[in-house]
C-alpha cells in the first residue's frame, strides 16, 4: 500500500466523475462500457471515503445538461443508476451509509424517482457517511428553484425582501443541511465546474486530477486527499501564523 491514511481529512468531498467515455474510447469500447466500469469506481470511492472518515461524499452522476446526449446514452445512464440502487442499496444500508439525492425531481421518468426515494427512506436513520447523489442536478437550476420558492414566500407575505439572507438561500438549496464541500475534485483532466455546486463551492479547494473516472481507485483518492491536506484555506482572512506575526 503506497499511501498511508491521510491527516486533515475533509468533512465533505464532492466529485465530478468525468472521463467514462474517453476511458472506453481508448480501449475501442462503446461509451457504455466506460459508464459500467465507472460504477465500480463509485463503489470503491464510497468505501475509501468511509474508511478515512469523510462525513459527506457528493457524486455528480447526471447533470441537468446531460439530457443533451443521445437518447441511447441517457437511457443507459438511467439504467445504470437504477441497477446501482437495486443492487447496492442493501449493502450501503448495511455499511450505515445515509443516502441523499440532490437535483430536480420533477418530471423524472418511470421508476427512477420511486427508487431514489426508497434509497433515501431506507437509509434515513443511518449515522455513517452521507452519500449525496447529484442526479438531474445543475447549480443554476437549483438556484433558480430556490429563488422561485423565496419569491413565492415574499409575494404571499411570509417573508420580506430584507429577510432573504445567504443562510436562507442556502436553506432553500437541495443541499440544505449539508455542509459546503471542503474539496471539489474532478477527474479526467478537465478544469471546469460544469454547473456543479456553484454556490456551495465558494470556498472549496478545487483539485483536477488526470485519471479518468473508471481508473479512480483508493490510491488515487488517497493521493488527492494528501494534496488537499497540504492546502492552506483562508476564507478571506489570514492564516493563523500570519496573524500571530502581524499582531
Ligand atoms: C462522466 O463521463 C459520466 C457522466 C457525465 C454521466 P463522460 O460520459 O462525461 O465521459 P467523457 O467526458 O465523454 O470522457
Ligand atoms: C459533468 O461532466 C457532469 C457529470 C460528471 C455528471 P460532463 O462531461 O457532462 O461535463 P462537460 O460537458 O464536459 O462540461
Ligand atoms: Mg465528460
Amino acid at each position: 500500500m503506497s499511501n498511508p491514511l491521510p491527516r486533515n481529512v475533509p468533512t465533505h468531498v464532492a466529485i465530478i466523475m468525468d472521463g467514462n467515455g474517453r476511458w472506453a474510447n481508448l480501449r475501442g469500447l462503446p461509451r457504455t462500457m466506460g459508464h459500467r466500469k465507472g460504477v465500480e469506481a463509485v463503489r470503491e470511492a464510497v468505501r475509501t471515503a468511509g474508511e478515512v472518515g469523510i462525513r459527506y461524499l457528493t457524486l455528480f452522476a447526471f447533470s441537468s445538461e446531460n439530457w443533451r446526449r443521445p437518447e441511447a446514452e441517457v437511457s443507459d445512464l438511467m439504467g445504470l443508476l437504477k441497477a446501482f440502487i437495486r443492487r447496492d442499496l442493501a449493502d450501503l444500508h448495511h455499511q450505515n451509509v445515509r443516502i441523499r439525492v440532490i437535483g430536480d425531481r420533477a418530471n423524472l421518468r418511470g421508476d427512477i424517482l420511486p427508487l431514489l426515494l426508497e434509497a433515501e427512506d431506507t437509509t434515513r436513520g443511518n449515522t455513517g457517511i452521507t452519500l449525496v447523489i447529484a442526479f438531474n442536478y445543475g447549480s443554476r437550476d437549483e438556484m433558480t428553484r430556490a429563488m422561485q420558492s423565496l419569491a413565492l414566500d415574499v409575494a404571499q407575505g411570509r417573508l420580506s425582501a430584507e429577510q432573504i439572507t445567504p443562510e436562507r438561500i442556502a436553506g432553500r438549496l437541495d443541499t440544505a443541511g449539508i455542509p459546503d464541500p471542503d474539496l471539489v475534485l474532478r477527474t479526467s483532466g478537465e478544469e471546469r465546474l460544469s454547473n456543479f455546486l456553484l454556490w456551495q463551492a465558494a470556498y472549496s479547494e478545487l483539485l483536477f486530477v488526470p485519471e479518468l473516472w473508471p481508473d479512480f481507485n483508493r490510491d488515487v483518492f488517497l493521493t488527492a486527499l494528501k494534496t488537499y491536506a497540504g492546502r492552506e484555506r483562508r476564507f478571506g482572512g489570514l492564516v493563523p501564523q500570519t496573524l500571530a506575526v502581524g499582531s
